[in-house]
């Protein structure tokens, strides 16, 4: 078997986490007789500066000729005047455009190793496995109309859309996804204000009776905030439109204890698409000390969604749990105030680097030892 794999290390952190993300994927296959090639290209600011834009011609097709794409992080603050549509995001927008992934999955677990890392009381973080999948293609990212505008005075609009079709594919993905795992959907919209809402929960509702083992819910997103930090335990799938699943998300990296941590996977288009969910990090790009463990659980995704490596998949998130089992950590991975004792002494802080080459030696013996037990 044979792997095309894009890769598109992008702006900040990007191209030191892809880096050791790279080296992991490439360990675990080599380890399942797989060949691999990685076909490097530039998307985001890094694009604008070589190419004068974010998602060049070259780069977008070579992504759509490849089996999964994985890709780093875009943008960075000398970009920050330009309008939307000439910024690194951009790049990253029209490449899920192209690829067609409307689905984005984003897990957030509790590794119990790392409680001490998040301000969450042990207690409520305890076995917490959310499975956020965020619709990617549609809403108010993609809404036309949208701009600025000047008369009578400086005003500017975008517009959320839904349409019933863009609503069911991602319903149906969120059920799937609950009937593997704990058989519970939690809908997340604005009914009591938007439109969008309204037609969202009629949509779910409806396509929830072709899960009938499956239990939904509905809540509103204000209080779906408040709830994913109360009681995380509570939910298994979220399933949201495009804006609320990106700041709840970015939230539910509060039960991980660090953004670093949280991978994703685009699923449903062309071409899958992979990436951790932290953005670029410009103020720690270039130190070394990122933490490359949300790009590496992003390659497991790839390994689970495009090559239906399940296994493998479960080896590298064996692996990621067993080095911080041992006490390593990046430097974002730091107890929080207040915590003493010892869950608050110091563990090994390590490089970004050094955490790759960890978890790729980690997976190696998670393999073996698998091995080495069915063989005997
Ligand atoms: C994310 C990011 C992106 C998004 C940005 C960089 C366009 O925040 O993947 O969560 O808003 O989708
Ligand atoms: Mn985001």
């Amino acid at each position: 078997m044979r792997l095309d794999i894009t890769t598109l290390p992008g702006d900040g952190v990007g191209p030191e986490v892809t880096r050791e993300a790279v080296r992991v994927l490439r360990t675990v296959l080599d380890l399942y007789g797989y060949e691999v090639s990685f076909e490097e290209h530039a998307v985001g600011g890094v694009a604008i500066r070589q190419f004068g834009a974010p998602l060049p011609e070259a780069t977008a097709r070579a992504c759509m000729e490849s089996h999964a794409v994985l890709l780093g992080a875009v943008g960075g603050p000398e970009f920050d005047s330009l309008p939307p549509g000439q910024r690194p995001e951009a790049g990253l927008l029209g490449l899920r455009q192209a690829l067609g992934g409307f689905a984005n999955l984003r897990p957030a677990i509790a590794y119990s190793a790392i409680a001490d890392c998040s301000p969450l009381r042990p207690d409520i973080l305890k076995g917490v496995d959310i499975l956020i999948v965020r619709e990617l293609l549609g809403g108010i990212y993609f809404g036309e109309p949208r701009g600025f505008s000047a008369s009578p005075g400086p005003a500017a609009s975008n517009t959320m859309r839904y349409s019933e079709a863009e609503i069911e594919r991602v319903a149906h993905v969120a059920f799937r996804q609950a009937r593997m795992r704990h058989r519970k959907v939690t809908s997340v919209d604005k009914a009591n204000v938007l439109e969008t809402s309204q037609l969202w929960r009629q949509t779910v509702t409806r396509v929830a009776r072709e899960y009938p083992e499956i239990r939904l819910d509905h809540m509103y997103v204000d209080a779906c905030a408040m709830r994913l930090i109360t009681h995380p335990g509570s939910f298994d799938v979220i399933v949201t439109e495009n804006l609320f699943g990106d700041i709840l998300s970015d939230e539910a990296a509060v039960i991980s204890g660090s953004l670093g941590m949280l991978a994703s996977a685009t699923i449903g288009g062309k071409v899958d698409l992979y990436e951790p969910v932290h953005g670029s990090a410009p103020d720690i790009a270039g130190r070394g000390i990122a933490n490359p463990l949300g790009a590496i659980a992003s390659a497991a995704l790839l390994l689970r969604h495009s090559t239906g490596l399940e296994q493998g998949a479960q080896d590298v998130e064996d692996a990621i749990r067993e080095v911080l089992d041992k006490g390593y950590r990046t430097a974002d991975l730091s107890p929080q105030q207040g915590e003493s004792g010892q869950r608050g002494r110091a563990k090994r802080v390590v490089s970004t680097t050094e955490m790759g080459a960890l978890v790729e030696s980690a997976v190696a013996d998670v393999v073996d030892r698998r091995r080495a037990y069915h063989a005997v």
